[in-house]
């Protein structure tokens, strides 16, 4: 077992290893003493998962409860929100008990949000059982629900007190979930560790799913550790999110936010004018890994997508743009700038048919 310790406005570990699951509520003992815990998950990881890790919280001595909701990204919304408060609540939870957030994003994010506001704030634990929510969601503390004027746009900042990825349950994930998460991975090796992208380029990695996630959450851990709360720095994190942002709004949210992360991160490359080599090998590195490399969209649609990025500050938007494999940096640029970035983009992946 992998342990990465995260120093943040709290302090917590993310363990890493195979048989975690099963082992979940005993690690939790060890940092937060049994109460009583409410494990949420949708219903799908509820029904593949939840029995055991119920089981394992109580056998650690927690009073286990359980809430499931239905899967998917709709649910992210304060009406689900709302009835985990609520079973919460009927529960009897009290502040000094526990929420268990076990699942992909969509789950961390919301039973965090929900551990973040829940009498004033209470502990939570996460257990990601998608290869995104292990790289990436589940790390960072920060929370949210979706609302009908943008994604992730009411939340908090709360940090989990423990991080449980059990690589098990990743290598059991349907192959579309796998890519989606490697997509973010690929940004990490993008960002900031060559030999991560290295890596990721054989497209053999499930044997070692456990170094994916270690390197991509040590990066993560540095950048919070620098700037939690989201003021600088951190926004390198947001490689390819601005791009496939705006394919994920054109598509009506029916591209993956991997998929579309993946297409963006090289649309980023592209518009940076990176070598024709670099470009070649990150969208090599994509299809390795199942990811398309583009979308059908032309760039007035994406631009004016992207204008719904809630990163746009004060008519002027924060792009992360690639330098070479592992090296990246911030440039900011107007958003009236926006449609020619696009267009430069898909031109210069035009002409190399990429
Ligand atoms: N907080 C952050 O820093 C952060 C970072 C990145 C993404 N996010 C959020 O994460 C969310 C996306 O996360 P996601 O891709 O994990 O989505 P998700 O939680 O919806 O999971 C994707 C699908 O996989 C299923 N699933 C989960 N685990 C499984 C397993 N082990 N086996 C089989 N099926 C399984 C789920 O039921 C779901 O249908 C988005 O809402 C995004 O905003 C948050
Ligand atoms: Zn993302």
């Amino acid at each position: 077992m992998r342990t990465i310790h995260i120093t943040a406005s709290t302090n917590y570990d993310v363990l890493i290893g195979t048989g975690l699951i099963d082992k979940s509520g005993e690690l939790t003992a060890k940092v937060v003493k049994p109460c009583r815990c409410m494990i949420v998950a949708d219903d799908t990881v509820d029904e593949l998962y939840g029995d055991r890790v119920q089981i394992s919280f109580s056998y650690a001595g927690f009073d286990a409860r359980r809430f499931a909701f239905p899967a998917g990204e709709a649910s992210k919304n304060l009406d689900t929100l709302g009835d985990i408060l609520t079973a919460m609540g009927e529960a009897g939870l009290s502040r000094s008990d526990l929420v268990v957030a076990l699942g992909g994003g969509v789950t961390g994010d919301m039973a965090g949000f929900a551990a973040a506001i829940y009498a004033r704030g209470i502990r939570f634990v996460q257990v990601p059982t998608t290869l995104l929510a292990a790289v990436d969601s589940s790390v960072g503390g920060k929370t949210a629900v979706d609302m009908p004027f943008g994604k992730n746009m009411v939340g908090a900042f709360h940090q989990p007190s423990l991080v449980v990825t059990d690589t098990d349950v990743l290598r059991d994930l349907p192959a579309e979930q796998l890519s989606n998460g490697a997509a973010e991975a690929v940004k990490c090796g993008v960002l900031n560790d060559p030999e991560l992208f290295a890596l990721l380029e054989t497209g053999d990695w499930q044997g070692r799913v456990d170094e994916v996630v270690a390197r991509c959450v040590t990066y993560k851990r540095d950048v919070v550790a620098r700037d939690e709360f989201d003021t600088g720095e951190r926004a390198l994190l947001n490689l390819g999110h601005t791009f496939g942002h705006a394919i994920e709004v054109c598509s009506n949210l029916t591209v993956l936010h991997g998929q579309a992360v993946g297409a963006g991160t090289l649309m980023a490359a592209a518009y940076a004018g990176c070598p024709e080599a670099m470009l070649r090998r990150v969208s090599d590195c994509l299809k390795a890994n199942g990811l398309p490399t583009r979308f059908p969209y032309p760039a007035p649609a994406l631009a004016r997508a992207a204008l719904s990025d809630k990163k746009r500050a004060g008519g002027v938007i924060t792009l992360v743009l690639p330098l070479e494999i592992g090296r990246c940096e911030l440039q900011k640029l107007p958003v009236d700038q926006l449609p020619a970035c696009f267009e430069k983009a898909l031109n210069v992946l035009e002409a190399l048919d990429l």
